[in-house]
């Protein structure tokens, strides 16, 4: 007989007017990697939720180490081993990276706390992992990708046997996954059982035994990684044939005219970034983490002025301050963060689209009621977006279609410029498609893009041009006629010195 690390017997898990889970049975083999594939709101995240008593099955049973549970609750879960790695960050901004580390289980000396042990402790940790954070830095100071890290840290910490990675890919670029990745291989050869969901293909196949393929809450089927195929797993995923991933456009839509000129732009650790994007382009910045992306697109948008340097917008100076300057002058962004910058988590799907744009719907300040649920209307479906309605909470979406309503609130705004940092991370392929053929549409009705992706593959499957940024330079310039995965790495790791 097999050796399951964790059963799940028939859950079934019902929130109003949402049958998330139907009937899932999933059983899970002592040492493998299990993937967890599926369309956002698929089910995926309320899944693992039942194993570690985050959420209550309605119906159903969990085994783990040969016991029987109607339910797990945390200590239960911790007591057989169980870590969880959450899609949405669960660390203390406030607090250092060790402190995190040891949130809840200090090491003490007598009564004190040890905070030197911790320390140290953690510096193993990172060491271990091969991690350059300091244990004392502040999570707030510490970009997204290194937020993660500090999570994978703290799982693993607990000594996990059942490590469950919910997305752990989403924020990290591909050297840092590439780092996770050498960790989950060591984790797996300690004997620790990973059950990993992702939306992106390849890091299935590179990581997993086994998969399982779940689809408006119920299991499809669990194969071996072995015996399938990215398109097979596409069908069982979305439940139709998805033919090309990059939608061709109708012609290029670029014209002549420069929309927005940056000249010599500094500051946030950006050096003379000097750059022209013309109208209906859509204009790639590849890089790695930390190379300064994230942070252009907040100088543009007006979250973090620069320190020198000009903006040219439609051929005026404009020097945006503060993020209303910007969508004044027609810009918008969509952040890379989007749960901690975006989401208003108590406020409605509808009233999370329309926020930007109340002026425009308002009349002596009485929002046009119909206006605002057709807008809302539009965008939920081009935009796939799952829900029994608008009138849901954001926090009750799953992460995924959290990010589309997002998306689509600054999309509502119709700005001619508009700035996307990491717009597909974490959505599902469906989505993704969707979101493609929406760009698309943007430029063929002339708006201009800036595109921001640690995934290459989706910037030359979408972009115009690509200009690499490398510790806060503009390290390279590419035209869609010369794109090509090495050349564009080897960009991105240029240092100051070589640059020269
Ligand atoms: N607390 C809640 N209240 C109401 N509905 C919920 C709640 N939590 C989840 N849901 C719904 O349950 C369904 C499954 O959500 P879940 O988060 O498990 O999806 P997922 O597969 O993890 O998706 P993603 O890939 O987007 O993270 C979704 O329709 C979601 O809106
Ligand atoms: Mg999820």
């Amino acid at each position: 007989m097999e050796d399951f690390a964790l059963q799940l017997k028939n859950i079934t898990k019902t929130y109003p007017g949402v049958l998330a889970l139907n009937d899932v049975t999933l059983e899970v083999i002592r040492g493998e990697v299990h993937a967890l594939v599926g369309e956002n709101g698929a089910g995926k995240s309320t899944l693992i939720k039942t194993c570690t008593g985050a959420v209550e099955p309605d119906r159903g049973k969990i085994v783990v180490n040969g016991k029987e549970y109607p339910a797990m609750s945390p200590r239960l879960a911790e007591e057989n081993g169980i870590a969880v790695i959450y899609q949405e960050f669960n660390l203390v901004d406030e607090l250092s990276a060790a402190e995190n580390i040891f949130l809840g289980k200090a090491i003490r000396k007598g009564i004190r706390i040890d905070r030197r042990a911790m320390e140290e402790r953690s510096a193993e940790l990172f060491r271990m992992l091969d991690i350059a954070i300091k244990p004392r830095e502040l999570v707030r100071n510490l970009t997204v990708g290194y937020q993660q890290l500090v999570e994978i840290a703290k799982a693993v910490s607990e000594k996990a046997k059942i490590l469950i990675m919910d997305e752990p890919s989403a924020p990290l670029t591909n050297a840092e996954v590439e780092k996770m990745f050498e960790m989950v291989d060591r984790l797996k050869a300690q004997g620790v059982t990973i059950i990993y969901i992702s939306h992106r293909m390849d890091e299935i196949f590179r990581l997993s035994d086994r998969i399982t393929v779940m689809r408006d809450g119920r299991k499809i089927e669990t194969i071996a990684t072995s015996q399938t195929n990215v398109e097979h797993l596409v069908t069982a995923m979305v439940g139709r044939e998805l033919k090309e991933t990059y939608p061709a456009r109708k012609s290029s839509a670029v014209k002549e005219a420069v929309l927005l000129e940056t000249r010599r732009l500094s500051g946030n650790g950006l050096k003379d970034i000097s750059f022209k994007v013309h109208r209906g382009e859509i204009l790639g910045f590849a890089g790695l983490i930390g190379a300064g992306r994230t942070e252009l697109a907040q100088m543009l948008f007006g979250v973090r002025p620069g320190t020198s340097g000009e903006i040219v917008f439609k051929g005026k100076p404009i020097a945006p301050k503060i993020p209303r300057d910007a969508i004044n002058s027609g810009i918008a962004l969509v952040p890379e963060d989007r749960k901690r910058q975006g989401a208003l988590l108590e406020i409605d799907i509808k009233g999370n689209i329309s926020m930007t744009i109340l002026d425009r719907i308002s009349r002596m300040s009485v929002v046009n009621k119909g206006r605002e649920q057709k807008i809302a209307e539009t965008y939920k479906d081009s935009m796939r977006i799952k829900t029994p309605d608008l009138f849901q909470k954001i926090k009750n979406l799953s992460g995924g279609n959290q990010q589309k309503v997002i998306i689509a609130r600054w999309l509502a705004v119709e700005p001619e410029l508009i700035i996307l940092d990491e717009p597909t991370r974490g959505i599902d392929v469906g989505a993704k498609h969707e979101i493609y053929k929406l760009i698309n549409e943007l430029v063929e009705n002339g708006k201009t893009i800036l595109m921001i992706s640690s995934e290459m593959e989706e910037l030359m499957g979408m972009a115009d041009r690509i200009i690499v940024l490398a510790e806060g330079r503009i390290s390279g310039e590419i035209d869609r006629k010369d794109f090509n995965q090495e050349l564009i790495m080897s960009y991105a790791s240029r240092t100051e010195k070589e640059a020269v």
